[in-house]
């Protein structure tokens, strides 16, 4: 809180109220607007929340007209660079990076936990052979809360701190799970020599008829992915966390309504949508004509991949991620007619008036599905890639909340439906 303080008056009342600003370490001040509804008799209407700050975080901070993605102060360009998957996860979760005797016992910590109860797989097998991954992960991680209710006494922050190192550890299982039961291979069980990408890799690809040597470049690439998805501030999965976990619920039950909003196409299902659209359009000679339709306000048509409720500059991630999807390619010796006709998209609409004026940029899902495809990750997998990464973000947010009294999320409505009215028998209506 800080000295601030905006008045704001009732014309029609001529009551005022003082404001209190609140203002973090970064970032727009924020009018504490609590006693509004008290005092002056009035709600705010922001649908979307595009103007409302639901909580304080000290965990990502986010500067979109600058194009700034911090995770605990430190820019994604340096961890990106320098850091990896597992040490940002405990940078998220605990607020600093990890001395090396920490590194070890974290890592230790999550492989103890990477394998699932063997009553899980009997449950995956119970879904049908073509069952969205996504809907499947909803289903299984929200499960958990079935398998692993001991040792959750949620007022003990030692117990709390299980639950989100066991959901980090066993997202890529069950991923992998679900994939090999679309696939119909055998369980493949987690190799705790094998560090936390590779042990993704091996579980995903690896049959028990062949030898599987995880790719290095492929590792590399996913740990670059993972870090980039690990946390975006309040975005809708995250919020979505954090008012399930509002309620007391159990922290499976909320990370499953977590993934639930990732699949949105409007959220993290936008990387599966970007393929789906590159596919659509099928030649970079048909490229203005998808831009036109973009543009046009009577087609529902959305440039997928472009576009970002805080990025209003280029997504910070989006930067990284395209220079890592061209060393992928080149790397694995692969080329895609997709990333020439994504260039080509790029160009045409970032010279686009309709694009340039609203500061519609590409964001980080118009090219991590380019990167997963090239690892030979299935289309329908490319929201779980992400799910599994934003994992460390949803518990971290989470716990964050669970550690600051919080108040349960109820938003309130502006009703314009039908006043009060008699009810009217069947006969006379
Ligand atoms: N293609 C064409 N026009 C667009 C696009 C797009 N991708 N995105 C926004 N616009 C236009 C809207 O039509 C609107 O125009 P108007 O002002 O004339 O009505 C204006 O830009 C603002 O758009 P909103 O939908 O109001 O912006 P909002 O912040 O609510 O939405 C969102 C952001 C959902 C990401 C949107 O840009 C979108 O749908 N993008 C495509 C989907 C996508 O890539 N999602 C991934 C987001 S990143 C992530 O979750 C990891």
């Amino acid at each position: 809180m800080s000295d601030q303080r905006v008045v704001i008056t009732d014309e029609s009342s001529g009551k005022s109220l003082e404001l209190p600003v609140i203002k973090g370490t970064e970032g727009e001040p924020t009018l504490q607007i609590k006693a509004l509804p008290s005092t002056l008799g009035y709600f705010t209407y922001d649908p979307g929340f595009t103007a409302t700050a639901s909580c304080t975080s000290k965990i990502t901070f986010i500067d979109g007209g600058k194009g700034i993605l911090r995770y605990r102060g430190y820019p994604i360009e340096q961890l990106s660079e320098k850091s990896n998957f597992l040490e940002v996860a405990f940078l998220l979760l605990t607020g600093e990076l990890p001395t090396s005797a920490e590194t070890e016992d974290f890592e230790e910590d999550i492989t103890y936990h990477t394998m699932i109860h063997e009553k899980l797989n009997t449950f995956i097998s119970g879904f049908h052979y073509d069952a969205h991954p996504m809907a499947m992960m909803a289903g299984v991680v929200g499960s958990l809360a079935a398998f692993y209710h001991d040792k959750l006494d949620m007022e003990n922050p030692a117990h709390r701190l299980l639950a989100a190192k066991r959901m980090i550890a066993k997202m890529p299982t069950i991923a992998a799970a679900c994939y090999r039961h679309h696939m119909g291979w055998p369980t493949a069980y987690p190799k705790n020599s094998l560090n936390y990408t590779e042990r993704f890799l091996d579980m995903m690809f690896s049959v028990p008829a062949e030898k599987y040597e995880v790719s290095p470049v492929a590792a590399k690439a996913f740990d670059l992915l993972f870090i980039l998805h690990a946390d975006h501030e309040q975005n809708a999965s995250t919020s979505t966390v954090r008012l399930v976990g509002s309620t007391g619920a159990n922290p499976y039950a909320s990370v499953a309504a977590g993934i639930s909003a990732l699949w949105g196409p409007a959220h993290g299902g936008a990387n599966e949508a970007v393929l789906n659209m590159l596919d659509e359009i099928g030649d970079i000679s048909r490229v203005g004509l998808f831009v036109d339709k973009a543009k046009d306000k009577n087609d529902p048509f959305r440039l997928m991949g472009f576009g970002h409720r805080v990025y209003k500059n280029y997504d910070p991630r989006a930067s990284i991620i395209r220079a890592a999807a061209y060393e992928v390619l080149e790397e694995l010796g692969a080329s895609d007619p997709l990333m020439d006709l994504a260039m080509e998209l790029e160009r045409i609409a970032l010279e686009d008036e309709y694009f340039v004026t609203k500061k519609l940029y590409p964001n980080v899902d118009f090219y991590s599905g380019i990167i997963y495809k090239a690892l030979g990750i299935p289309r329908s997998m490319f929201t779980v890639m992400f799910a599994i990464a934003r994992t460390v973000g949803w518990v971290s947010q989470w716990l964050e909340q669970e550690e600051t009294p919080t108040p349960i999320g109820r938003p309130r409505q502006v009703y314009d439906g039908q006043p009060a009215r008699d009810y009217v028998s069947v006969e006379s209506r």
